[in-house]
């Protein structure tokens, strides 16, 4: 092929573990449902910037320093973002990449996470924790977007690298991960369970 495919972003969505993230994800939930009723600093927060949903993301975001779980979830994801690193030939010259904030996330129905990216970060990601039938997936959106000016929309069968949005479904026991400046945003969740996830951010300096 005379064409070549340049300025790649990659985007990474995996299982957790092979097997037995139930018993993983059943102490997540539990410890996810204690904080929203332990963290009042959090719902105050949350009432604020995350209308309708709980996120500690203003108030307790450093989760794998204060429980155990979440330092287990953060040793699960080591080989995740070591693989994200290779793939994208990041050159850390003996520094590593550092898990820097953990939070989580609870969207009841009727919540929407409008489109953000991560300041001051290297590598995000996402791990589901319980995901209604139903509720929404992750949505990226193309970084090239406001330099597009004539360029013509996508045909209805255009594939994901070609499509200026892609929607990654989330599913209890998977993760993505995706570079900080990616925007990305969740739709809102039209069912009537809580959509349950945990958020972290990387940083290699
Ligand atoms: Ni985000």
């Amino acid at each position: 092929m005379p064409l070549r495919s340049l300025f790649a972003t990659w985007v990474y969505e995996a299982a957790l573990q092979r097997s037995g993230a139930g018993p993983f994800n059943r102490q997540l939930l539990k410890e996810c449902l204690q904080l929203r009723e332990d963290d009042a600093a959090g719902r105050r927060w949350s009432a604020k910037n995350y209308p309708g949903g709980f996120t500690s993301y203003g108030s307790v975001h450093r989760l794998q320093q204060v429980s155990p779980t979440f330092e287990l979830l953060r040793r699960k994801l080591k080989r995740h973002v070591a693989a994200f690193a290779e793939a994208a030939q990041w050159d850390l010259k003996g520094r590593e990449l550092e898990m820097t904030d953990c939070w989580i996330n609870i969207n009841p129905k009727q919540v929407v996470h409008g489109l953000h990216l991560h300041p001051a970060s290297t590598l995000s990601g996402t791990y589901y924790v319980r995901v209604p039938r139903g509720s929404p997936g992750i949505k990226f959106e193309d970084p090239r977007l406001d330099r597009f000016m004539a360029a013509p929309p996508r045909r209805s069968d255009a594939t994901p690298d070609a499509k200026p949005w892609v929607t990654i479904p989330a599913a209890a026991g998977r993760l993505v991960l995706f570079e900080s400046w990616l925007r990305h945003e969740v739709a809102v969740n039209p069912v009537e369970g809580e959509r349950i996830s945990v958020s972290f951010n990387y940083n290699w300096f």
